[in-house]
């Protein structure tokens, strides 16, 4: 897991929440609810696929916003972040 804008990068793994990851890296998240109801924890992916923790469906394409609390990864992923 790579965040693009401040340069950090984690492991991750294919349960936890990127914004928890992102977190755990030293990464200013944007976040809210931490639920998946706000919206307020979007970021663009550049690359890689995420899982969504709701639907269990992969999906990421580059430029697409995702939320980070309620995504995980299911590739390695860069967010622009
Ligand atoms: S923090 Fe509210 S949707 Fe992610």
């Amino acid at each position: 897991m790579r965040f693009t804008r401040s340069g950090r990068t984690i492991a991750g793994d294919q349960a936890t929440p990127l914004l928890i990851l992102g977190e755990d890296a030293g990464v200013v998240m944007p976040s809210g609810c931490r639920m998946g109801i706000c919206f307020g924890c979007v970021a663009p992916v550049r690359s890689g696929q995420v899982r969504d923790l709701r639907t269990n469906q992969v999906h990421g394409e580059a430029g697409e916003l995702i939320q980070t609390c309620i995504s995980t990864a299911a590739t390695d992923v860069e967010l622009e972040l």
